[in-house]
């Protein structure tokens, strides 16, 4: 799985990424569909084509019979040799026959199969990501939230007016998806891996991260402090700091940290952090959890989409 296929329509849930297999193999199982009916068709063709050739045959070994009473050996060669034909062509027909019905038949038990529930389930964790196309995932699904933090941000800073609710569900995605569910995910499992194999905390990249951790969440706290107290400009300007902070974050580990952790892990060992985070996402975050934050970035970015353009000025007379 590249990670064209992950960002190409923006960001994608896990689901989405299995329904897109999903959406192949449909595709497959009609052309699977398709092969069969035409197998059908020229079956059914081979089959008239069969019968002409028996009929045909028919005919000439009663026309001969009426001219050549008896007499098989005294057939004109030529004669003999168009019979001999035709019975071969019926045999090459039957057979024919038999093996479309044959492909005709698996085709139909092939396409069943593809479009079967279980199969659906199969694709789902042949379409599992790896560990730090997980985190990356994150890192988009959270980059919606922080866009539209940035717009609603600017205009709170302008003075102008904005939903105090919208900040409210912000900074609870926040706190949750990408602060409790991603930090976590990397905190709890995916440094602590990559320090087991000598990568340095302590001044090292593994610290520099936990620091910006830390650091978001003090701006965070005191945005939400800030809301308590319904002063949007002190929330816009701590909420700014954050989303600064995070992109910067998010490129680092992007384009540094976890591609380093994909250097100094095994397969086998990168493969255990999934299964850990999926641990994560069931026992600490609660089932559905994930999915529900997931929906929520997705809200707040198509409910917040920024100011509208304006309109372009119309010249007179054109
Ligand atoms: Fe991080
Ligand atoms: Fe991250």
């Amino acid at each position: 799985m590249t990670e064209d296929m992950l960002t190409e329509n923006g960001p994608r849930d896990l689901g989405a990424v299995a329904r897109t297999h999903r959406e192949a193999v449909q595709a497959y199982a009609d052309a699977v569909e398709a092969e069969r009916a035409a197998i059908t068709a020229r079956m059914e063709s081979l089959h008239r084509l069969r019968l002409t050739t028996i009929d045909l045959v028919d005919a000439l070994r009663a026309a001969i019979g009426r001219t050549h009473p008896g007499t098989a050996g005294a057939v004109p060669p030529p004669i003999r040799d168009l019979l001999e034909w035709l019975e071969r062509l019926e045999t090459m027909a039957r057979r024919a026959t038999i093996e479309a019905t044959d492909l005709a038949g698996a085709g139909a038990a092939l396409a069943a199969r593809l479009q079967s529930p279980d199969f659906a389930s199969l694709l789902m964790e042949v379409s599992k990501m790896t560990a730090t196309e997980t985190l990356k995932h994150e890192h988009r699904v959270i980059e919606l939230v922080l866009g539209a933090i940035d717009r609603e941000a600017r205009k709170a800073a302008r003075g102008e007016p904005v939903d105090p609710a919208f900040f409210a569900q912000a900074i609870d995605f926040i706190r949750n998806f990408a602060d409790k569910c991603h930090h976590g995910k990397e905190e709890g499992i995916l440094f602590k891996a990559m320090a087991e194999k000598g990568v340095p905390v302590e001044g090292g990249p593994i610290g520099v991260m936990l620091g910006d951790h830390e650091e978001g969440r003090r701006f965070v706290r005191t945005a939400r402090e800030a809301l308590d107290r319904s002063d949007l400009r002190a929330v816009a300007e701590n909420l700014m700091k954050y989303t600064a902070l995070l992109r910067q974050h998010i490129m680092k580990e992007d384009n540094v940290l976890y591609p380093m952790a994909e250097r100094v892990m095994s397969q086998a060992e990168l493969d255990d952090l999934v299964e850990r985070f999926e641990t994560v996402e069931r026992e600490e975050m609660g089932e559905g959890t994930h999915e529900r934050y997931h929906e929520l970035a997705h809200t707040l970015a198509g409910a917040y989409p920024g100011e509208p353009e304006r309109p372009a000025p119309t010249t007179p007379g054109r």
